[in-house]
């Protein structure tokens, strides 16, 4: 019998659509290393401990059995659709049919309707699922506002025809952000950004709060189990950091936890993953108590060491050398 936790106690977010998530998500992606029945699982039980809110995608090829879950969870009445937040996202091969992606998720994932849609990555260029971190598509171009703004429009479609309740963005930069928050007929409600205490993005943050669009943390932990593909000799680990370390004794609490804690109460909306009942169930019930002070607050900021994890570099476009260029 897991331990339900209330769900009441739960800090919120509110969407300028009205729609309220919780503050705390469950992410989906496997990082190579769990499986789909593994993943969906762990849906099942944290929905069931007082999860509310998933964050799924099509690229994360297990969209089918989180589907199966859920119907589970509906016919057992342990949850109603309207209870669960529920994102999806398109990936960067189908961003000149997006419509027929959005309706893939919804057929796989069972649903009528997802509550916010994302565009994954603001280029559409693919790499095959797993791919090696050299590996380049020669097909690949860096980002253009029209092919962006194209892609956009089929997600406003979306939310006109009812498919979706709102539409995000995802790894994207101030710079790119500037350039096409003026030309969206619907806003985005969100933004995916990877964000954890060596990876604040204060700058992104600050930028998405001012502009009324919700920031949802990814690799909220520093995703310690991330594919061999999205690690260099220069990462460091959240988990380890003596700033995270020493807030962690404070509590008696794992790092990972303190990582989560620092999210919230930062005003983030993290999405940390696991598998693990005991892990997924602290990450949701940190929330509800003990809250890490002001002081430790502070210390946390100093944690900072402009560590990006997820550096993107298989979607660099034929001359272009550094990662960097795809964050400019
Ligand atoms: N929009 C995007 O482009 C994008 C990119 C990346 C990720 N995401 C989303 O963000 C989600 C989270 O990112 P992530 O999975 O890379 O990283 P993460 O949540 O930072 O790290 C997950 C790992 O942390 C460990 N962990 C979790 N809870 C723990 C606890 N209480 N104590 C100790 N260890 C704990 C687990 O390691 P073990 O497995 O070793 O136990 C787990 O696999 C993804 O699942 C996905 O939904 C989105």
């Amino acid at each position: 019998m897991n331990e339900i936790i209330d769900i009441s106690k739960v800090p919120v977010r509110k969407l300028y659509t009205g729609a309220v998530m919780p503050a705390v998500g469950l992410g989906t992606f496997g990082s190579d290393k769990y499986s789909p029945d593994q993943i969906s699982e762990a849906v099942y039980g944290a929905v069931k401990s007082g999860y509310r809110m998933l964050d799924c995608a099509s690229v994360y090829q297990n969209e089918s059995q989180i589907g199966q879950v859920l119907a589970r969870l509906f016919s057992e009445k342990i949850v109603t659709r309207q209870e669960l937040f529920i994102t999806s996202k398109v990936w960067n091969d189908q961003h000149r049919e997006v419509r027929k992606a959005c309706e893939k998720s919804l057929y796989d994932l069972g649903l009528s309707y997802i509550d916010l849609y994302f565009v994954h990555w603001p280029f559409p260029n693919y790499h095959a699922p797993g791919c090696d971190g050299d590996s380049r598509n020669p097909d690949s171009k860096p980002f253009s506002v029209e092919e962006f703004m194209d892609t956009w429009k089929q997600c406003e479609e979306l939310v006109d025809a009812g498919l979706v309740r709102a539409i995000g963005m995802s790894n994207m930069t101030i710079s790119k952000l500037e350039k096409v928050l003026p030309l969206c007929r619907i806003q985005p409600a969100a933004l995916e950004m990877e964000c954890h205490p060596s990876f604040q993005q204060q700058d992104l943050f600050d930028y998405a709060m001012s502009h009324n669009i919700v920031p949802i943390g990814f690799c909220p932990i520093g995703s310690p189990s991330r594919p061999e593909r999205d690690r260099t000799a220069e990462d460091v680990a959240d988990t380890e950091l003596p700033e995270v370390v020493s807030v962690a004794q404070n509590h008696g609490i794992h790092p990972a936890v303190v990582c989560l804690k620092w999210a919230v109460q930062r005003g983030m909306c993290p999405i940390p993953f696991s598998v693990k009942e005991p892990q997924y169930i602290s990450n949701l019930r940190c929330t509800t108590v003990d809250p890490l002070t002001e002081e430790e607050m502070a210390l946390l900021q100093k944690a900072e060491r402009n560590c990006r994890l997820v550096k993107g570099q298989v979607f660099l476009w034929p001359g272009a050398e550094d990662w960097k260029e795809l964050w400019e």
